[in-house]
């Protein structure tokens, strides 16, 4: 992928797939703006300028639209124009029962995972339209469709994300402008690969490639969808899961069922 010249902003980018995103796009050629809550966006933006591309960053809150405003401003000023936003700054405020759900993580969830996008897409999309030239890529997740157990403001506000982002899509395509969301299955950020192993187990063993993802491979997706080989890609939802969302029955050697048998 052929990247150079282009300018991309990561929101998310002090670690995790917003970190390898930052990463593959600049060895592709771009620049990069980072937006991050925490102050380790610096070391990615030190791993960019030691891959000899251009780095900017700025801490905010995605949900506090002055802060946006303000921290795309300063990249923008830095980088000299922006191309391309990546949405991927998100959380997961709470894994509780519905009804034990408290109301504060709720609205954080909803404040960083959907507002959050859009507070970040406000802050890009006219001078992209202008240009006549622009990449948005919204991180959902396969919660997106499926919903997640237990998880229901982070599946509500990723299913939200395909509904921002087909309307981006009806309002500026004309504009030169593309609007996709990508679904990643479990993928092996420092956080996921830090959960208990049975929990990754029971992923890897719902997924036909039997495996879960790697942070570049979401990265090498972002990538292709930046480019300009993806120009008549919009609107679209696109899996990243090695298989795991045909939900299907997925038969295992006897040793992958053991014990999960009558359970
Ligand atoms: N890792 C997975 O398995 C997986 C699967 C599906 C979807 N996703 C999505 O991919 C994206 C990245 O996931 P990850 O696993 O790398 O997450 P992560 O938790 O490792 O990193 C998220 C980054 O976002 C930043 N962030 C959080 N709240 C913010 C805010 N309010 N403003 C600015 N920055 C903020 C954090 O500081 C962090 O650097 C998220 O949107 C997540 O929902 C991840």
């Amino acid at each position: 992928m052929d990247l150079k010249g282009r300018v991309v902003l990561i929101s998310g980018a002090a670690q995790g797939i917003g970190r390898a995103c930052a990463k593959i796009l600049a060895e592709q050629g771009a620049d990069i703006g980072l937006f991050d809550l925490r102050e380790q966006v610096i070391d990615t933006a030190q791993v960019v300028q030691e891959l000899g591309r251009k780095a900017a960053w700025a801490i905010g809150d995605v949900s506090d639209p002055a802060q946006v405003r303000d921290g795309v401003e300063g990249i923008r000023r830095n980088l000299g124009h922006i191309d391309c936003l990546v949405n991927n700054a998100g959380i997961v405020n709470n894994i509780a029962p519905l009804a034990k759900m408290k109301d504060s993580a709720w609205e954080r969830e909803i404040a960083v995972n959907l507002t959050g996008a859009f507070n970040m897409i406000r802050a890009v999309i006219e001078p992209m339209a202008e240009k006549g030239w622009g990449r948005i890529i919204n991180m959902a997740s396969s919660a997106a469709r499926g919903g997640l157990l237990y998880q229901v403001g982070y599946a509500a506000t990723k299913s939200a994300l395909l509904g921002l982002t087909r309307n981006v899509t009806l309002e500026y395509a004309r504009k030169g402008i593309t609007c996709n969301a990508i679904l990643p299955g479990l993928i092996g950020t420092e956080n996921v690969l830090a959960m208990p192993p049975a929990i990754i187990d029971q992923a890897v063993l719902a997924t036909p490639s039997r495996r879960i993802g790697k942070p570049e491979e979401v990265a090498h997706l972002v990538a292709f969808l930046c480019s300009d080989g993806a120009a008549f890609i919009n609107g679209t939802e696109i899996d990243i899961d090695g298989g795991a969302h045909l939900n299907t029955i997925v038969l295992g050697s006897q040793k992958e069922s053991q014990g999960r048998r009558g359970s």
